[in-house]
């Protein structure tokens, strides 16, 4: 069987997704419409690569060098995808571009390749009726940064193969991702429905003037979502009773009484925005907003580690 993965569009996304397939040994074929993305990428990636191994956090067992090895580039789509397993799309978020490089692809690859979009936000039936291999359309959409935090939504078209969403699980989780499949497409498949919800709330609650922005984000930071980290939220309330039966007879009224008291839904513009900005950017001025980044993908690096250790126990 072909250990080739194709990937389409070499920024941030691609090169993340190129290092995870190598971690296993695929081999992984970069194209970028840009030859110099591709040029830059490659350099970046064995920069990665490197510093990862330096520091102890490679994935995988082969070492950097043999990882970097699998990995290459090419200025031909056709040489990219043509009988890989999958075709990773990394293109930029825009739909006619997506639904382009999709029918190019098409046109090129056998109908044995999965065709799989990184796409945040649209539904793969937006991007995939118009193809002859439809049945081959799948969304494997990531986390940033994916290196670090291996959620993968995979998210079916309503005419996907289901043995293509099998398969694509399959490969997820044999490049140590954390695969979920969705049964049919929603918008914001499930992990942009849950952020939203918890966003309106504090946009809500700024507005209500209940807390301010340090101390909202302190709830999630240094409360809810130290255990999120560890637990989901139908685990934790499983924990926070003598099981998930007796939480919904304790809490159940709670949870009706408390949600009917949240405000209808508004659009985020107005002088809240400007408001929301202020604070924020008095505690991360936008010139230190890649400083804080790094910091963030480090506290990540770590709790993953953490997290790696404690399944081992
Ligand atoms: P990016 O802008 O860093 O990279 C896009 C790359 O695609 C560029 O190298 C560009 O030259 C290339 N490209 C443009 N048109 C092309 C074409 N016709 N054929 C081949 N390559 C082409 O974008 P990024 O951030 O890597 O995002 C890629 C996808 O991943 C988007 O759909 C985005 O929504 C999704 N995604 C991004 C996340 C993020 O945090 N950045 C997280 C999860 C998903």
């Amino acid at each position: 069987m072909s250990r080739k993965i194709g990937i389409v569009g070499s920024g941030l996304i691609g090169r993340s997704w190129a290092m995870l397939f190598a971690n296993v040994g695929y081999q992984v074929v970069i194209y970028d419409i840009e030859p110099k993305q591709i040029e830059s990428a490659l350099v970046d990636i064995e920069q990665q690569l490197k510093k990862l191994e330096e520091n102890g956090l490679l994935r995988g067992t082969l070492n950097a060098e043999q990882q970097f090895a699998c990995i290459r580039g090419t200025n031909s789509l056709e040489e990219a995808v043509k009988d890989a397993v999958l075709v990773q799309e990394c293109v930029p978020e825009n739909l006619e571009l997506k639904r382009k490089v999709w029918k190019s692809v098409d046109d090129v690859a056998g109908p044995a390749t999965i065709f799989s979009s990184s796409t945040s936000t649209f539904l793969p039936s937006l991007f995939s009726d118009h193809l002859k291999n439809k049945q081959n359309i799948v969304v494997s959409h990531p986390v940033n940064p994916p290196y670090y935090v291996p959620l993968v939504e995979i998210v079916p078209a309503p005419w996907t193969d289901l043995a293509v969403a099998k398969k694509t699980r399959a490969i997820m989780e044999e490049i140590g991702q954390t695969p979920v499949s969705l049964s049919k497409e929603v918008p914001g498949f499930v992990v942009n429905r849950l952020q939203y919800a918890l966003l309106n709330e504090t946009w809500n609650l700024v507005s209500d003037g209940v807390l301010d922005v340090q101390d909202i984000d302190k709830v999630m930071s240094d409360g809810l979502g130290m255990r999120y980290a560890f637990l989901g939220p139908l685990e934790t309330t499983h924990l926070n009773a003598e099981g998930f039966i007796d939480y919904c007879k304790k809490y159940s009224n709670t949870i009706y009484s408390v949600s009917k008291d949240f405000k209808p839904l508004e659009k985020w513009e107005g002088p809240q925005v400007d408001e929301i900005a202020k604070q924020l950017e008095k505690l991360v001025p936008l010139e230190k907003l890649q400083e804080r980044r790094s910091w963030r993908d480090l506290a990540l690096t770590k709790l993953s580690q953490l997290k790696k250790s404690l399944q081992k126990k």
